[in-house]
C-alpha cells in the first residue's frame, strides 16, 4: 500500500532506502560499463582520470557515442545529457564538426607543430569582438589561462597577493588548493580568500595595496546553486580595485553560459583580464586569456625582459597549446556553433526548464530552490537564495539527497552534473529533452514523498 507523506525535507530513512534501490538498478542495467571499469585495473581508480570516480554511481558509465545532447553507453542505454562535462560540451557534442576538420586538416597543417597557422589571427579577433578586450593569448585549459592571468597580474603590478572568493573554482592551481593533500608548504600564503557578495570584506583586504589581482567568477556556479552578484558588490569590485591599483580577473569559464558576451558583461563588470576555457573548440582542450591593451603592452615588456631568454619559458603555458587542429576547431566552433542566436535559444530553454522544475517542487511542497545563470541551472536544498560559497556548498539537509537525485535521474535516462551538481542546457536540446528531464525529476522527487 502506498501513501503520500509530509511536507518539508524528505525523511532520511526514505532517502537511504531509495538510494540503495537505485544503485541496485544501476548495477543491473550496466554490466558492460562494470566490465570496462574492471578491465581498467592499470589505471588509478580504474578510470582515466580520478574525478570520474566522484560520480555518485558504483562505477562510471562507459560511453560509446556522443552526439548533440545525447549519449549512448556500452550497454545500449541512451541518455539526455544535461551534464555536458561541466559546460565543457556546453554547445553539445560536435563529433561531426571535428570529423570534418580532421579530414581537412590531416595531412594539412597537422595537430601539433609548435608554430602558428592562418586560423590564429581570426580566433583572436573573434574573442576580442565577443568579450571587448583587444588582446588574447591561448592556453591549454582554463586552469592554465588562470595561471597565466595571475602570473601576468603579479608581474605587471609587482605585488604579491591575490584575492579569491570562497566557493569559486578556478582550476587546479596550487595556490588555490593549498589545503589539499600534497600541497607545497606555504602554497596558499599569497592568497586572501573572501566571502562573495561582501563589499566591506573586499575593502579591508585591498586596503594595504599589496593585492595584484582579484580573481572571480561573475556568479558562483560551482556549488549546489547559483550565487548571483549583488549590484553593490559589482560596483565595489569596480571602484575598489581601481582605487587600490588592483587588477580584476573575471573567469568566464562557466559563467560564459550566461550569454554571448559572458556574465561579466550582463552584470556590468569591467575586467582587466578575462579567462576562458572548456567550450571554445568543439571539446578540444583550450583556454584563453584576454587583456586590455595597456596590460598587453606591460606583459610584452615582462616577457621580453625574461631572464631565461625573451618570450621563452615564463612559468606558464604548455608545449601542446593551440595546435593547428585546435585553432581550426576554435575558429569554426566560435563562428558556426556558438552564435548569438544559439545563446538565446539555450537560455530560453533553460528558463523554461527552471520554471517547470520549480513547479514540480511547489507541487510536492519540497523546500528547495532552482536558480539559473543563462544555460546553467543549479538546485539547492533550501528555500533562501544562495548568496555565497558557504550557502552553495552547504551539506545536504538529508544525507544522500544529491546522490539520490543524480543516480535516479541517470537510471531514467537523464545525466546531470555531479561535482557541482548543476544542469546545463545545450542548444542541441529539444523540447523532448526538456520533457524528459522534467518527467524524470518529477518521478524521482515524487518517490521521496511516498511511503510503500
Ligand atoms: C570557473 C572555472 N574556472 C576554471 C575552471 C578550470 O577548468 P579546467 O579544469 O578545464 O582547467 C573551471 C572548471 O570547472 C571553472 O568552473
Amino acid at each position: 500500500m502506498t501513501s503520500r507523506t509530509g511536507t518539508g525535507q524528505p525523511a532520511a530513512g526514505r532517502v537511504v532506502e531509495l538510494l540503495e534501490r537505485e544503485r541496485e538498478l544501476f548495477r543491473r542495467n550496466h554490466p558492460g560499463s562494470e566490465r570496462v571499469h574492471r578491465e581498467a585495473r592499470h589505471l588509478l581508480g580504474g578510470v582515466p582520470f580520478h574525478w570520474i570516480r566522484a560520480y555518485a554511481v558504483p562505477f562510471p558509465i562507459a560511453v560509446v557515442q556522443a552526439d548533440g545532447a545525447h549519449l549512448v553507453d556500452v550497454d545500449g542505454n541512451a541518455y539526455h545529457d544535461f551534464g555536458l562535462s561541466g559546460t565543457a560540451a556546453m554547445g553539445g557534442h560536435h563529433g561531426s564538426l571535428l570529423r570534418e576538420i580532421m579530414t581537412e586538416q590531416v595531412p594539412g597543417p597537422g595537430v601539433v607543430t609548435g608554430w602558428t597557422t592562418e586560423d590564429a589571427g581570426p580566433v583572436g579577433a573573434l574573442l576580442a569582438e565577443r568579450y571587448a578586450l583587444p588582446v588574447w593569448e591561448l592556453a591549454l585549459s582554463a586552469t592554465e589561462a588562470n595561471r597565466a592571468a595571475i602570473r601576468l597580474a603579479r608581474a605587471i603590478t609587482d605585488r604579491p597577493f591575490i584575492i579569491a572568493f570562497g566557493g569559486a573554482y578556478h582550476g587546479s592551481l596550487e595556490e588555490l588548493h593549498a589545503t589539499a593533500p600534497g600541497s607545497a608548504p606555504g602554497a596558499g600564503d599569497s592568497v586572501r580568500v573572501l566571502r562573495f557578495n561582501d563589499p566591506e570584506g573586499l575593502a579591508r583586504a585591498l586596503a594595504d595595496r599589496q593585492v595584484a589581482a582579484v580573481i572571480m567568477e561573475p556568479a558562483l556556479t560551482n556549488g549546489g546553486g547559483v550565487a548571483l552578484p549583488d549590484p553593490e558588490f559589482v560596483a565595489a569590485l569596480g571602484s575598489l580595485t581601481r582605487e587600490h591599483g588592483t587588477l580584476l580577473i573575471v573567469d568566464e569559464t562557466q559563467s560564459g553560459a550566461a550569454g554571448y558576451r559572458g556574465a561579466g558583461y550582463e552584470f556590468g563588470l569591467d575586467p582587466d583580464f578575462i579567462t576562458l576555457g572548456k567550450s571554445l573548440a568543439a571539446g578540444l582542450p583550450i583556454g584563453a586569456v584576454g587583456m586590455r591593451q595597456s596590460h598587453a603592452d606591460a606583459a610584452a615588456r615582462v616577457l621580453e625582459a625574461f631572464p631565461g631568454g625573451p618570450w621563452s619559458l615564463s612559468g606558464y603555458g604548455a608545449t601542446v597549446t593551440a595546435g593547428p587542429l585546435t585553432l581550426r576547431a576554435a575558429r569554426r566552433y566560435l563562428t558556426e556553433v556558438m552564435t548569438p542566436d544559439v545563446y538565446d535559444r539555450m537560455n530560453q530553454l533553460a528558463q523554461e526548464l527552471s520554471v517547470r522544475l520549480s513547479q514540480v517542487l511547489a507541487r510536492l511542497e519540497l523546500p528547495w530552490r532552482v536558480s539559473t545563470l543563462g544555460a546553467i541551472i543549479g538546485l539547492s536544498f533550501r528555500e533562501e537564495p544562495v548568496r555565497d560559497g558557504e550557502d552553495a556548498r552547504a551539506p545536504d539537509p538529508v544525507p544522500g539527497l544529491r546522490d539520490y537525485l543524480f543516480i535516479s535521474l541517470l537510471n531514467r535516462g537523464v545525466l546531470v552534473g555531479n561535482l557541482g551538481g548543476y544542469v546545463v542546457v545545450s542548444p542541441t536540446n529539444t523540447e523532448r529533452d526538456i520533457d524528459a528531464i522534467v518527467h524524470a525529476f518529477e518521478e524521482a522527487t515524487s518517490l521521496l514523498r511516498v511511503d510503500e
